[in-house]
């Protein structure tokens, strides 16, 4: 390939060679390694805090593969534990279907974004129960293991042991009411759920009741002394270390890995009705994500994970779960022979616009309702641009984010390649000149590749973005000066003109190499018009005599219209009472659930549901809205002096015309709703999982306009 496209000068063939010495070499140095990221909760949808891990990661790992590493990078769907156990109850469907659903949706979540993995498991699968038997049986073999009775809060209608998120009651503290068992939202006291004042099982309603049972407990402070010595051993983050140093200063505790049945996860061999705690298998749903693909691809799984084992292992993490990450995993690990990760990474959370993510103000955006908007890319080198290796809460701002991306993105890299192509293709057909017009500044960019190599690989995402931002300027900058439209209109230029672009491109080729781990669509798209496949090393060669592609768009700007429908869209995700704060519903106020996953809303009287007025309506108008991926504007006949404007999410489903003329059925009494494209009188029912597959309920047919529906 290379030397197909260069012409073949004595310089340029040294060149070819030395580009081989360093693959070989780099061969000789070829890393084998092993990116996680924390396992999504099986309950809810993907929301864009959750995709910042989940970025940085891939991010990290596509460069790992740029330079040739054999780099894999599974996940899975963290799948067990007593609050997928009750939504699915609460849904009526068995947890396995419920989570099959989510590992679905999630999947497609995250290939939407461009997230690279290898491998997407579950933890509720084989190869995770013998993992997780195995380990214990290790740790038990091993002497870690030991058993104690303790008491717990009981539902003695649910016949359950009730988690301390699942007791509610009054503060010990300051008397506020409605707190979970394990802390106060009001002024912040932690506390056990039995020092709760008028507790209550938030399943059921009842009164708990202290119970005993006996409990399987990990003896984590006989791993005290090896986990300060890992703690060393690695380079943590500071962050990092300072909070394990605390604990350490704290004392470290038996740790309770048993949960009694009900519970939906693995069984604890021979303890029948006691079960792994969710947490206990959660982070081997890692290895056994490898696993499954290791023997799908023929992979040495055992080269990963035995004791002496010479691969690197990586854990991305959120900072709410260092403390599994780094002290019960790591000492799990060496309990039961395995080696332990090389290093665990935690990041920051997302806020938006400065706050954190709230759904009425329409910034707890899901990943789902991003992509019904936005390009995935946007985000993606927004948050490259921010990150760094610490372990900062970062803030999405809308605007910055718009500005940012549209200047950087647009107006500084891709803006390149626009001013240069046409002429390129239009005067020359499409063929670079041969020769390089400005050898230093083409020298300038490649030299960077090792300072900007270098920043992907400590994380510092946010430095390798401005030293590309920086040479972009440097590289528009040189064609301001050279003004290629102007030369283009002069006598006898030609061959300048033909230089000057062909730099522009080679330079554009070389930022489009440095940001492809962070745009890979972007890159690919690039290639697709340069005709080259972009590799680190494609940084140290030029495409001089080179035929270039016809230069199409390659990212549009982001429209601040869009930005504003997606919060518009997140506004109308209904609040719900989930049994996890990041897991809120998906669905608009206009459309159905999408996914199961779906809590139910809280139980009421038939007194409640006799005040909701419903209407055969007759939709005598349907219109697209301007600016709304998912609504469409019904103009409703309920038989008043005045018809109802209501703005519905079915666009998925209907056109306009579908629509025209059929009845259906209105909420008619719901307060009016200001939404962006005007005033929404009343909602439209419909069923359906969502998609094309929503419909608007159809009354009999000898309904007429304003009959009420019983
Ligand atoms: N299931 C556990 C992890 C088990 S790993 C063996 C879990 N799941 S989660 O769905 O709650 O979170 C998944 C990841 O997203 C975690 O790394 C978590 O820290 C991260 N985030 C969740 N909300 C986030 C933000 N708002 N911002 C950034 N990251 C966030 O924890
Ligand atoms: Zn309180």
């Amino acid at each position: 390939m290379k030397n197909q496209r260069n012409s073949v000068t004595i310089a340029r063939l040294t060149a070819f060679i030395c580009i081989q010495e360093r693959e070989r070499s780099m061969a000789a140095s070829q890393r084998k390694i092993l990116v996680t990221n924390a396992l999504p909760y099986a309950n809810g949808p993907i929301h864009i805090g959750h995709m910042l891990g989940y970025i940085q990661a891939d991010i990290w790992v596509r460069f790992q593969r740029m330079m040739g590493h054999e780099c894999h990078f599974v996940c899975a769907d963290d799948a067990h534990g007593t609050p997928i156990m009750l939504k699915a109850r609460e849904l009526g469907v068995s947890p396995e279907d419920m989570i099959a659903e989510m590992n679905k949706a999630h999947q497609s979540d995250f290939s939407d974004f461009g997230v690279s993995f290898d491998h997407y498991h579950s933890t509720h699968s084989e190869e995770n129960r013998e993992l997780a038997s195995l380990i214990y049986t290790r740790l038990r073999t091993n002497g870690h293991i030991t058993t104690r009775v303790i008491e717990q809060l009981y539902d003695p209608e649910r016949e359950m042991f009730l988690p301390d998120r699942f007791v509610k009651g009054d503060c010990p503290e300051c008397g506020a009411t409605d707190q979970y068992g394990d802390n106060c939202d009001v002024c912040g006291a932690t506390y056990s759920p039995t020092d709760l004042k008028n507790p209550r099982s938030a399943v059921s309603g009842a009164v708990p009741e202290l119970r005993e049972s006996e409990h399987y407990f990990f003896d984590l402070p006989a791993f005290g002394d090896m986990l300060k010595a890992w703690t060393r051993s690695g380079s943590l983050q500071s962050e990092m270390a300072n909070k394990l140093n605390e604990w350490f200063e704290q004392g470290l505790q038996q740790w309770d890995i048993s949960r009694d049945a009900p519970y939906f996860g693995f069984e604890i061999p021979d303890a029948p009705g006691k079960y792994f705690y969710v947490w206990l298998d959660a982070p081997i749903g890692y290895m056994s994500s490898f696993k499954a693909y290791a023997s799908q691809n023929n992979i040495d799984f055992d080269a990963y994970w035995r004791e002496d084992s010479e691969a690197e292992v990586y854990h991305f993490i959120g900072k709410d779960i260092i403390y599994f990450h780094s002290l019960f995993w790591p000492a799990m690990l060496k309990g039961a022979q395995f080696r332990q990760p090389t290093n665990v990474w935690a990041h920051g959370f997302i806020t938006v616009n400065g706050t954190k993510m709230s759904k009425s103000k329409g910034t707890f955006i899901m990943a789902r309702t991003y992509l019904d908007h936005l390009n995935p890319e946007y985000l993606r080198y927004y948050f490259a641009a921010k990150l760094s290796s610490r372990i900062d809460d970062l803030d999405l701002n809308l605007e910055d984010f718009t500005q940012r991306v549209n200047s950087d993105l647009v107006g500084k890299v891709v803006n390149i390649a626009s001013r240069c192509a046409g002429f390129i293709t239009k005067k020359f057909n499409g063929e670079l000149a041969n020769d390089i017009a400005e050898p230093e500044l083409l020298a300038e960019f490649q030299a960077v590749a090792a300072v900007i190599a270098e920043s992907y690989e400590q994380r510092e995402f946010g430095k390798a973005m401005r030293e590309i931002m920086r040479l972009a300027d440097r590289a528009n900058e040189y064609i301001a000066i050279k003004e290629p439209w102007q030369l283009a209109k002069q006598e006898g230029k030609e061959a300048e003109v033909q230089s000057v672009c062909s730099m522009g491109l080679h330079l554009f080729r070389i930022l489009m190499v440095y940001l492809k781990p962070v745009v890979p669509k972007l890159a690919q798209d690039a290639e697709a018009f340069l005709n080259d496949t972009l590799s680190w090393d494609s940084v140290q060669s030029t495409l001089t005599g080179h035929r270039i592609e016809k230069f199409k768009a390659l990212l549009q700007r982001v429209d601040s219209e869009h930005v504003a429908a997606m919060i518009e869209d997140s506004k109308q995700a209904q609040p719900t009472q989930g049994t996890s704060a990041s897991s809120p519903s998906t669905s608009g106020a206009n459309a159905p659930a999408k996914a199961l996953g779906e809590p139910l809303a809280p139980e009421i009287g038939f007194d409640d549901f006799a005040k909701v007025d419903l209407r055969v309506a007759l939709i005598v108008n349907a219109e697209h809205v301007e600016g709304a991926d998912k609504l469409i504007k019904l103009t409703l006949d309920i038989g008043e002096a005045k018809p109802r404007q209501v703005f519905a999410g079915i666009k998925s489903a209907y056109t306009p015309e579908d629509l025209v003329g059929q009845h259906t059925v209105m909420v008619a009494n719901l307060k009016p709703r200001k939404m962006r494209f005007g005033l929404s009188e009343g909602m439209v029912l419909a069923a359906g999982p969502g998609g094309k597959e929503l419909y608007i309920l159809n009354p009999h047919t000898g309904a007429t306009p304003g009959m009420q529906v019983k």
